[in-house]
């Protein structure tokens, strides 16, 4: 099959991970007989001091172009002081927006030779792998009015959403579990909000269409707990925006480093765009420190959601637990022993073994 894909490697370590997704992509388009073609874009800090603007207007015509998206990081404490406008942040919003990536996908999965590196018991996260379907582009974030009132003595958020707004996350996260352990958990809080009230009906029409998944409904306090002590439980997790948020965030203490951690946020054709969930990593920008794994596990996710290249993600996949079953860590990840590689090392450890496996 031929893909092309844009790179958007942004700031910091973006530009090194960015890269050694690339490499890998490279290597198994090789062995799989495909054709991916690449086109580096700005964004970000690196696209204001090039362009005057986090989003330059080529950007984004080139990712709506593209058939798929892929993201290093963005920002730096040379931006920081910079107006609102003018902020690395603000590229990566507003190019979500334009590609309206309502979508966002966080596979958080208990590598076992990680399982010491999580501040959690070994047997608490042994076994664990769900992935968390998070509503990206409504909710409390997006509802208005979101205003101070009355000289400053109270405040109001709007927690809003369309019923079709519902509908097409939740389907998604049927989707998702459909090709895996066919069990969805949709987490509201339904005692008390009218919007988890109508999140509830729609999940309950919804789950019709897919009889092979099972479905069960869990208040989000509940789930923050469980998903801590008994993770193993848990599929698909599906939920509104600011509950994925949060628990999404939660849920990367079972991985060990933030350095493994992948991300897609797609729209409603499966286009999607793909990012570590790391930041830029200043402290360690240009020292070929990055751990690649995250920008790595993201590209498996595109071959994966996008691409509908299931053998090739899991490839990718079983090459970075083979690496990482064979010792090779980068400085992040807390492991004794083994041998320590930089970013281009580990990199080519998952292509060799990526070959190898075929
Ligand atoms: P960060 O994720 O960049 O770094 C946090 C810590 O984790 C640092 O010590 C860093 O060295 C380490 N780290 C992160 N990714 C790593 C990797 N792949 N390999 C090895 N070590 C890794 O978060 P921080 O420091 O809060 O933010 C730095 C900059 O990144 C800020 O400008 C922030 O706004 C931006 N940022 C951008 C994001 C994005 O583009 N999606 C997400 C989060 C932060
Ligand atoms: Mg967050």
């Amino acid at each position: 099959m031929k893909k092309h894909i844009v790179l958007l490697p942004g700031d910091g370590i973006g530009s090194e991970v960015t890269s050694a997704a690339q490499e890998v992509l490279e290597a198994l388009a090789e062995e799989f007989d495909h054709t991916f073609t690449f086109e580096s874009k700005d964004i970000g800090g690196s696209a204001v001091d090039k362009h005057g603007t986090p989003l330059p207007q080529e950007t984004t015509d080139a990712c709506r172009k593209a058939d798929a998206v892929l993201l290093g990081a963005v920002g730096g404490p040379k931006w920081d002081a910079n107006p609102p406008h003018l902020r690395p942040e603000k590229g990566l919003l507003s190019i979500r927006k334009e590609l309206n990536l309502f979508a966002n996908l966080r596979p958080v999965q208990g590598f076992s030779t990680l399982l010491h590196a999580s501040p959690l018991k070994q047997e608490v996260i042994e076994n664990s792998d769900l992935l968390i379907v998070r509503e990206l582009t409504g909710g409390l974030y997006f509802g208005t009015p979101s205003e101070r009132r009355n000289n400053g003595t109270s405040v109001v958020d709007t927690l809003a959403y369309e019923r079709s707004e519902m509908e097409r996350i939740v389907r998604r996260a049927f989707e998702a579990a459909a090709l895996r352990k066919k069990h969805v958990t949709s987490v509201d809080k339904a005692n008390v909000l009218e919007s988890s009230r109508m999140w509830r009906e729609v999940v309950e029409e919804v789950k019709d269409e897919y009889p092979d998944v099972t479905v069960e409904h869990m208040l989000v306090d509940a789930a923050a707990m469980k998903l801590i002590t008994n993770p193993a439980q848990f599929d698909v997790i599906v939920t509104e925006n600011m509950f994925g948020d949060i628990l999404s965030d939660e849920a990367s203490v079972l991985t060990g480093s933030l350095g493994m951690l992948p991300s897609a946020s797609m729209n409603e054709t499966g286009f999607g765009l793909y990012e570590p969930v790391h930041g830029s990593a200043p402290d360690i920008a240009g020292q070929a420190k990055a751990n690649p794994l995250a920008a790595i596990l993201s590209a498996a996710l595109m071959l994966r959601h996008t691409f509908h290249m299931e053998q090739e993600a899991q490839r990718v996949e079983s090459a970075v637990q083979e690496a990482l079953e064979q010792g090779y860590h980068t400085g992040d990840l807390n492991v004794p022993g083994g041998q320590q590689v930089n970013t281009q090392q580990m990199t080519e450890a998952v292509i060799s073994l990526l070959k190898a496996d075929s």
